[in-house]
């Protein structure tokens, strides 16, 4: 897991500001007022509130990182309000290696033990492909590998309706740029939508660990059935602070809220909704969250202020995560931290 603030978000904020000052008068046509967004009318999204039951699947054994899923963290999910459980998941850990790449039963059982949870409390479920490390060094030589895993995972989910909802690849990187994910992510989708017996939602992304700018500059399938995803952790100094498997470490004690930063906050939104508007699909913010270990209240300023510029731009969000180093659940006093919940649901 190592993470650096994407190296394109800068140049991103700056064309941000300069597209904002660019915009025609038909152009702002859903403008509010002058210092609100929403600028531009979205396609729906399917996804409004979500959250990451991350540090489980995507470990490399469940209960590696500590948490494990268990069936009533998605019962409290579902009755806190959240609309969607985003499930992260190490399929590279728990498949052959070479042709025809089968994944192993006992961890396909257990996938599905938890989707079906999921959807029997009403939740729509991702299904994602989480930490392929591999494919981030060498795509050409883990893409059909990838290809194989979702022909798998497809057939396995086939015939379900449309709540469960297939994300391509977690946060893209190092090698795996726009280019070779342009056809990676095209060549996927045709798998999906061959296997899945049904027309399932899509999530795909871009590179750059998944940072906004990275689905700037993307190409993507004519699907209508797609949804653009990016993930926003900025500033790392403040929501990794004291994390330890960043690549550079942040000392803890770092606030955030000034008002550059809310401007910047702004930008961000501003830009995604250009974005979202450019390829005509709808957005989803599918990671963001700040670590455990921050007094609550910064944390619950921080998780709000997003939310609602996600929320006024159209766009859904997914909080990362449920019960692990960023959780908002206690898992042994089984309770939501009150402040960080208010922030998520208030109106
Ligand atoms: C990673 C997690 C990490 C989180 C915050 C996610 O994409 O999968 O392991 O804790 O980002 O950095």
């Amino acid at each position: 897991m190592k993470k650096t603030p994407s190296r394109k978000s800068i140049a991103g904020l700056l064309l941000s500001a300069i597209m904002s000052f660019g915009c025609s008068a038909e152009e702002q046509h859903n403008s509010t007022s002058e210092n609100e967004s929403p600028i531009y009318q979205l396609p729906q999204s399917p996804i409004s509130k979500c959250i990451n039951v991350g540090n489980a699947l995507d470990a490399p054994n469940e209960g590696d990182w500590t948490y494990r899923i268990e069936d009533y963290h998605l019962k409290a999910i579902a009755d806190a309000g959240f609309d969607t459980v985003r499930v992260p998941i190490r399929w590279s850990a728990h498949a052959l290696a070479t042709a025809p790449y089968t994944i192993d039963p006992v961890f396909f059982d257990r996938v599905e033990h938890v989707v079906n949870t999921g959807l029997d409390y009403g939740l729509q479920v991702i299904v994602d492909v989480h930490h392929y490390d591999g494919i981030m060094q060498s795509p050409d030589e883990h893409y059909e590998r990838l290809d194989q895993m979702w022909r798998q995972i497809a057939k396995r989910f086939s015939g379900r309706g449309d709540r469960i909802i297939f994300e391509v690849l977690n946060e893209a990187h190092t090698e795996l740029t726009n280019s070779k994910l342009a056809k990676l992510n095209s060549k996927v989708l045709t798998t999906i939508r061959n296997n899945a017996g049904s027309e399932p939602w899509i999530i795909l992304g871009g590179d750059e660990w998944g940072n906004l700018s990275g689905i700037e500059d993307a190409r993507f399938p004519d699907d209508p059935r797609t949804i653009l995803t990016f993930h926003d952790y900025s500033p790392f100094p403040f929501t990794h602070q004291g994390a330890t498997f960043t690549v550079e470490k942040y000392p803890l004690g770092r606030e955030w809220g000034s008002e550059k930063e809310k401007k910047e906050l702004k930008a961000l939104f501003e830009d995604a909704q250009k974005i979202g508007k450019k390829w005509n699909k709808p957005l989803f913010m599918g990671e963001f969250g700040v670590i455990d270990g921050v007094p609550n209240s910064w944390r619950a300023e921080y998780i709000e202020q997003y939310r609602r510029k996600a929320e006024e731009a159209g766009i859904g969000w997914c909080l990362w995560d449920f019960g692990a180093s960023f959780a908002i659940y206690d898992v042994s006093t089984r309770e939501w931290e009150p402040k960080i919940l208010d922030a998520l649901m208030s109106q």
